[in-house]
């Protein structure tokens, strides 16, 4: 969704800011714009992308050394010029640039408009920086007093960043609820709606928390203060991942590096946790939490998309490893319900960005309630997991690509690993089984390195299906959140109708549509349920359905049946989504590709969703 750049120090700010909006560009955007201040202030601003904003500004001033730059993702109004960031009031004045919402704007602007207050687009934010313009003017007080009286008057969620003509020297900066990072370099600070932007200046950060309001000048030190007026000492921590991690490194999308990542990536989650010499898991969000596990009554599960996904698998894994009733929720529908939840529930928030506005809502929730709350996200030091009350990082690295790949197999990972522990714990797993998980595990990143020897193949069969209008993804068991998350990845990427199914479900409706011009991909691996699924590959056949099947290495029966085969080697039953859903991630990205579409910056879909 919307991103956040602003500069203040010594050196130059648009390059500054036009380097760290297209950092930003992965988060989803429709239109951009930047605020440089040099005795005036320079705004330009445009529907597009950043490269249209740059031809926009081709050679006009854009000199200063304090700027504010922003990408804008749709909510209030439509995607044009005079909607998108940044907003500003009395001939550049005061300029805003703001991610969030604003809920009560409505009220707030007919109020302004009473006042005589006049405006320029349909945003919520544009009320913001009347309203701040009007309390400062009528309070007779300095900017960052007028911001926190204004605050007061709003709901919503926003983070902010103020550039005031009057003040080169500083900018003003407030969170609620969206998050803002501001990076300490040299005399010099950098602001950013996540650390992408800054991390090829600094690797020093201060996470501001709900409620801070900052004034972050051109020298000196960074003050920060609560709501209330108290002074609070900024907490500086450092960026744990790489430049080049934001980079394609060779792959000509994110997407492709992210999917090859996955035997790296499989392995950080498990490195330090998973010991085959001493027989043991160790993991932060479970050693803590020991007793609250022996005592669980039930697991609650929460997410948004594909990380629900990965909660779903979680359910299976959690009840056959450990024996824990579990209920998984889309963070957006438990929210807004009324839940039963007692005190000893464990909630596990599951989250790639840790900013998902439904699933920090639904474990404020559950934490009112007196639950146990667990995040497992994949980006240290966000509002999840800062808001939880232990957890797990993924340690899959940063994922830039809209569609989640590598960040599912993560969550996977890790929720192996959690259901495993468990069950030791709870007795339910003997001493010899679960050395046998413990080896086999260990053993997960190569087997998706042979998956991923596959390419050509799924290439070849992308180019057979690519002009496809529906597809249909069929699994049972450990692979139908599998079959969900195939339908997800092929929907989002290539704008082609995909649905996933539970096997057995077809014949309850969705069988009605299967003809010769239906795809449909079964992923018929070698598990408990094996036979099952290929009665329904028959039921799929006998009525003219093209088949691509996804059957473990050797497989002869569902092989011999199928339009299009996919091999993947045979794996414990319990690990199988680790390894089945990488083949479906390369079959989207290549269908995507043929068709031409934006494989990592899908159109309408943002990386983080910060509003609800
Ligand atoms: O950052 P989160 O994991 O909380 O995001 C949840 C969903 O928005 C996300 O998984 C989304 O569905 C992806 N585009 C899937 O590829």
């Amino acid at each position: 969704m919307c991103g956040i750049v602003a500069y203040i120090g010594g050196k130059e700010a648009f390059p500054i800011l036009i380097i760290g909006l297209k950092r930003l560009e992965y988060r989803g955007y429709d239109s951009a714009g930047v605020a440089l201040l040099n005795g005036d202030v320079n705004l330009y601003k445009c529907k597009g992308r950043v490269v249209d904003l740059e031809n926009h500004i081709g050679e006009k001033n854009t000199k200063g050394s304090v700027g504010i730059g922003h990408t804008r993702w749709a909510t209030h109004g439509e995607p044009n010029d005079a909607n998108a960031h940044p907003h500003a009031i009395d001939n550049n004045e005061l300029s805003i640039i703001h991610n969030g919402i604003i809920e009560n704007y409505l009220t707030l602007k007919k109020e302004l408009e009473k006042r005589g207050h006049v405006f320029k687009s349909d945003t919520d934010t544009e009320v913001l920086i009347h309203l701040i313009q009007d309390v400062k003017d009528s309070e007779k007080v300095d900017l960052e007093e007028a911001v926190r009286i204004a605050l007061t008057q709003v709901v919503g969620a926003y983070a902010i960043v103020i550039l005031s003509k009057n003040d080169p020297d500083t900018l003003v900066v407030a969170k609620k609820s969206s998050p803002l990072v501001i990076g300490i370099g040299e005399n010099e600070f950098y602001i950013a709606s996540d650390a992408t932007p800054i991390v090829e200046y600094t690797r020093n950060v201060v996470y501001l928390e709900d409620g801070d309001i900052a004034v972050v000048p051109r020298h000196g030190e960074l003050k920060i203060k609560n709501f209330k007026n108290k002074e609070v000492i900024p907490y500086v921590q450092e960026l744990e991942f790489q430049l080049e991690e934001l980079e394609k490194g060779g792959y000509p999308h994110f997407m492709l590096k992210e999917i090859y990542e996955q035997p790296r990536s499989i392995r950080d989650s498990m490195r330090g946790r998973a010991s085959i010499s001493r027989g043991t898991v160790q993991l932060g969000g479970i050693t803590d939490f020991e007793q609250k596990f022996m005592k669980a009554k039930r697991i609650i599960i929460v997410g948004c998309g594909t990380s629900w996904h990965g909660g779903l698998v979680g359910e299976y894994l959690f009840e056959e490893l450990a024996r824990i009733p579990v209920e998984v929720e889309y963070a957006s529908e438990f929210r807004y319900r009324n839940p039963v939840i007692n005190e000893d529930d464990i909630v596990i928030a599951i989250s790639q960005s840790g900013e998902t506005a439904d699933t920090l809502a639904a474990i404020k929730l559950a934490k009112a309630k007196g639950a146990t709350i667990l995040g497992i996200c994949n980006v240290v030091g966000s509002s999840i997991a800062r808001e939880t009350h232990g957890g797990s990082y993924t340690h899959a690295g940063p994922e830039i690509g809209v569609a989640s790949t590598k960040a599912f197999t993560a969550q996977v990972t890790i929720l192996t690993l959690m259901a495993m522990e468990i069950g030791k714990m709870r007795g339910h797993i003997p001493k010899a089984r679960f050395n046998q998980l413990l080896t086999e595990i260990k053993g997960i990143p190569k087997k998706v390195e042979e998956v991923l020897k596959t390419n050509d193949v799924i290439e070849e069969i992308a180019e057979v299906f690519k002009d496809a209008s529906n597809f249909l993804y069929l699994g049972r068991g450990l692979n139908f959140p599998v079959a969900l998350e195939g339908a997800l990845k092929l929907k989002e990427i290539s704008y082609i109708h995909a649905e996933g199914y539970p096997a057995a479900e077809m014949k309850h409706g969705p069988i009605a549509l299967i003809d010769a011009e239906m795809p449909v991909v079964v992923i018929a691996t070698k598990m408990g349920n094996y036979e099952k699924t290929v009665s329904n590959i028959q039921e799929v056949k006998a009525r003219g359905g093209k088949l691509i099947a996804l059957v473990t290495k050797g497989d002869k029966i569902v092989s011999e049946m199928a339009d299009y085969v996919i091999e993947i080697p045979e794996v414990d039953e319990m690990f199988i989504p680790m390894v089945s859903v990488v083949p479906l991630q390369l079959l989207s990205y290549h269908i995507a590709l043929k068709r031409g579409c934006n494989v990592d910056q899908p159109r309408n879909l943002a990386k983080s969703v910060t509003v609800e």
